[in-house]
C-alpha cells in the first residue's frame, strides 16, 4: 500500500494507473474506519484493479460547536486496516492539500442540502459536496463508493456528479449493522454504556414503520406518528427528526407511492446518530 499525502502526488498515481489501463475506484472517508467502510472498499474491489481509500476530517462540513476537534483520529490504526482490507493508496491530504490557499469556491446542490440532517446542519451538505467535488477532481476515479448510511449524502453527492458531468459512477453500498440493527458510525464511539444499549432504536422505530407501508398503509403521517412514538418510548433518545420522502429529490410525501426513504436522526447524548430504510 503507497501512503500518497499531496494532490500532486495523487494526480500522478492516479495518471500511472490510467494508462495502465486498470480501473481505479475511490473510497472517501474522514477515518476512524469500521467494517462500514472497509463494505465500501470489499465492493470497490469486486470491480476495481485499484482502490484509493481517502482520510479526510473536511472542516468545511462541520459546524461551529460540532464534534471536528474532537472527531476520532487514528491513523495508525485506520492504516492497518485498509492495508488489511486490500487498499492500493491510502490517501491522506496534508495542510493545505484539499482546501489550498485562498480557495474560495463552494459547490451547492441547492433544495437537497436544506432537508433532513441539512435544516439542523446549516452548510453541512456544501462542505461534503465541496470536499467529494475536489477529491474527484485530484483522484479521478472511475467509480467512488458511498454508503447508504449516510442516504442523503449520496442522494445528494449523485445529484452533483450528474450535474457536474463528472466522469466517475457512483456507487451506493447496504448499511452495515451490529447485530442488534444500530447502524455502524464512528460516532458510536461517543455513546456511553446505557446510551449504546438504547440506539438501536432508532433503527427498530424505522423498520416498524416501513413495516406499516409494507403492510399497505400509504399514508405518510401515520407511519411517521408510529416511528416517532417508538422513539418516545426511549428516555435517552432525543428526536432531532423523522421524515418521509421522495427517495430522489428527498421531497416530502404525504402518500407513500414509490420508493420512498424513511429517514431519522435523533441524539443520544452527545452522540446524533442518523439512520434510514427505503420501501417501495
Ligand atoms: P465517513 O462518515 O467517514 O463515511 C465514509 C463513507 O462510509 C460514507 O460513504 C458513509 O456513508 C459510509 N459508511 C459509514 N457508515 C457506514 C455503514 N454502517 N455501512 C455502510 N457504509 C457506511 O461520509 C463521510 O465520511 C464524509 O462526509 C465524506 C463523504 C468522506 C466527505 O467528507
Amino acid at each position: 500500500m503507497e501512503s500518497v499525502t499531496t494532490a500532486a502526488r495523487m494526480k500522478e498515481v492516479s495518471a500511472g494507473t490510467r494508462a495502465a489501463g486498470r480501473r481505479l475506484g475511490l473510497v472517501p472517508t474522514m477515518g476512524a474506519l469500521h467494517e462500514g467502510h472497509l463494505s465500501l472498499v470489499q465492493k470497490a474491489l469486486a470491480e476495481c484493479g485499484t482502490v484509493v481509500l481517502s482520510i479526510y476530517v473536511n472542516p468545511l462540513q462541520f459546524g461551529p460547536g460540532e464534534d471536528f476537534e474532537r472527531y476520532p483520529r487514528d491513523l495508525g490504526r485506520d492504516a492497518a486496516l485498509a492495508r488489511g482490507a486490500g487498499v492500493a493508496i491510502l490517501f491522506v491530504p496534508g495542510e493545505g492539500e484539499v482546501h489550498i490557499a485562498g480557495h474560495r469556491t463552494r459547490v451547492e446542490v441547492e433544495g437537497m442540502q436544506d432537508a433532513l440532517c441539512g435544516r439542523s446542519r446549516p452548510g453541512h451538505f456544501r462542505g461534503v459536496t465541496t470536499v467529494v467535488a475536489k477529491l474527484l477532481a485530484i483522484v479521478r476515479p472511475h467509480a467512488a463508493y458511498f454508503g447508504e448510511k449516510d442516504a442523503q449524502q449520496f442522494r445528494i453527492v449523485r445529484r452533483m456528479a450528474r450535474d457536474l458531468h463528472a466522469e466517475a459512477t457512483l456507487v451506493a453500498c447496504p448499511t452495515v449493522r451490529e447485530a442488534d440493527g444500530l447502524a455502524l458510525s464512528s460516532r458510536n464511539a461517543y455513546l456511553t454504556p446505557e446510551e449504546r444499549r438504547a440506539a438501536p432504536v432508532l433503527h427498530r422505530a424505522l423498520e416498524e414503520g416501513a413495516g406499516l407501508a409494507r403492510s399497505g398503509v400509504r399514508d405518510a403521517g401515520a407511519i411517521l406518528e408510529r416511528v416517532r412514538r417508538t422513539l418516545a418510548s426511549e428516555p435517552l433518545a432525543r428526536v432531532d427528526y423523522v421524515e418521509a420522502v421522495d427517495d430522489e429529490t428527498l421531497a416530502p410525501v404525504a402518500e407513500v407511492r414509490g420508493r420512498v426513504l424513511l429517514a431519522a436522526a435523533a441524539w443520544f447524548g452527545r452522540a446524533r446518530l442518523i439512520d434510514n430504510v427505503t420501501v417501495g
